[in-house]
């Protein structure tokens, strides 16, 4: 008999090879590929093999009907935000996210919250026994609500439970501890990560019940399988957050119902996740006022406008090369932006060691942010403060310009909400603005101007 057929499968992205390879020729990632059996999996591949619709043909686009379908609140203002305003029916969610982080705490309290006011909550766990759930829901202060737990990794079993109780939501936490016996590969193996993702698909949209996957993050940071799971979902969204913080974030980063890049802030406390109305207060709560080196700026977060704290150290090398570190933004725009101070405002940066951090564990990734970033090096270098009431935006450019920024309107008006005196911004938007009440709009077109500005450089 001749022995089954097997292929190396990439764990990482999917990628599938007749023999094994050391590096995966698509992500580059070294040792990814595990053998799987492909006599299975080919069954799956028969015309037998459901489907996302039964599908009779094409449709003119003007006779298909909209759907509005009300989303489901799911009580926690802050998901609700980053789901785009709730739970579309129907709908596949991955929340993904470090062990520890939170997941099923959040989950569980959206799960208390949906089984009150809509119906019952099917919440399935691989990882821990019913009494482990149950407890946690005490300590979250869930009552009597019909929530049905189910401790099962057999994917069938699950979708069986499905559509037995029809429920208003489903959560799976896992996905990487479901297996479908349809496929022989392990639980957890890329192969058996996306099958599973692909039936709960079908399942979602066959009986429109929105279900959440839990997704664990590998050690490089991205989800087990992403690229395979990723486009399967309708929804990813990413817990982030420093475990030694209280602080969690949750962020969008693919909604076919909604925005990306929005944000979701909470606090962990004795009771759970609590959301954060005022992300801004939060992240500047531990500032270090009129210290050399800290300047506050205005990034967006979505269509939310958040003030952070951003703190530099210039300290002389003491070894032949200098040290750039950043933390909370890109090393790549740090070089860049140290080169415009170097070159256009003459402040002697290549001798000295260089450190920046984003307090709060926030991650700017927005041009916008280069101002601040610029403003708190340039402090720490001259060793003057900023003043306390001065908050910045604004885009640099390699000419040392200041360019205008998108939404300018939005975060003057958080500049001013949050008690900031006095907006250091691009000249072009100052002209465009109106000044809110009690803040001060200084418009700059250089870096050089910023600086003389914000600490006095050049007077
Ligand atoms: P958990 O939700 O289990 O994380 P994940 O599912 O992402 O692995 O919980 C993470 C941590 O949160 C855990 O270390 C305990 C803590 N925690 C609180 O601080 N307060 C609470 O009310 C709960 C339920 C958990
Ligand atoms: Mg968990």
């Amino acid at each position: 008999m001749k022995p089954p057929r097997t292929r190396f499968v990439c764990q990482e992205c999917g990628t599938e090879a007749p023999k094994w390879l050391g590096r995966c020729p698509d992500c580059d990632a070294w040792n990814p590929f595990i053998e799987e059996q492909v006599t299975q999996t080919s069954t799956v591949q028969t015309p037998s093999r459901p489907a996302l619709t039964a599908s009779d043909g094409s449709h003119l686009y003007t006779d298909i009907d909209t759907l509005e379908r009300p989303r489901i609140s799911v009580g926690i203002t802050e998901l609700d935000r980053v789901l785009g305003g709730g739970l579309v029916p129907g709908s596949l969610v991955l929340l993904g996210g470090e062990p520890g982080i939170g997941k099923s705490t959040l989950l569980l309290q959206a799960t208390g919250y949906v089984a009150e006011q809509v119906g019952p909550v099917l919440y399935s766990s691989g990882e821990e026994s019913e009494h482990q759930v149950k407890s946690r829901g005490e300590r979250l202060g869930l009552g009597e609500i019909p929530l049905y737990l189910l401790a099962e990794t057999c994917l069938e079993k699950i979708i069986e439970e499905l559509k037995r109780l029809k429920p208003a939501l489903v959560v799976i936490d896992s996905i990487q501890t479901v297996f479908s016996d349809q496929l022989q590969s392990a639980p957890g193996s890329i192969s058996q990560v996306r099958e599973s993702a692909r039936l709960l698909l079908i399942a979602a949209k066959q009986y429109n019940i929105p279900i959440f996957l839990v997704g664990h993050v590998t050690k490089e940071g991205g989800l087990a399988g992403p690229k395979a799971l990723e486009h399967i979902v309708d929804t990813v969204l990413y817990f982030e957050g420093e475990r030694y913080q209280s602080h969690r974030v949750v962020r969008a980063v693919k909604n076919r119902f909604g925005a990306v890049s929005e944000l979701g802030v909470f606090e962990m406390t004795e009771s759970g996740l609590q959301p954060v109305e005022n992300p801004s207060k939060l992240f500047l709560s531990q500032r270090s006022v009129e210290a050399p080196g800290s300047a506050v700026l205005c990034c967006m977060e979505g269509t939310r406008p958040i003030l952070v704290e951003v703190q530099a150290l210039v300290s002389p090398t003491a070894y032949g090369t200098a040290r750039r570190t950043a933390s909370g933004l890109d090393q790549q725009r740090l070089a860049l932006l140290l080169a415009v101070l170097e070159k256009r405002v003459s402040l002697n940066v290549i001798s000295h060691d260089v450190f920046v951090n984003v307090a709060g564990g926030i991650v700017v990734t927005e041009p916008a942010s280069d101002l601040g970033v610029i403003a708190a090096v340039a402090s720490s270098i001259c060793d003057r403060p900023i003043r306390s009431d001065t908050a910045t935006f604004g885009e640099v450019g390699l000419a040392g310009e200041v360019r205008s920024t998108s939404q300018a309107i939005h975060r003057v008006r958080e500049v001013a909400q949050m008690g900031f005196r006095r907006c250091i911004v691009p000249e072009a938007n100052r002209m465009a603005l109106e000044a809110p009440d009690g803040c001060t709009l200084v418009g700059v077109k250089t870096v050089a101007e910023a600086m003389q500005e914000m600490i006095g450089l050049g007077t």
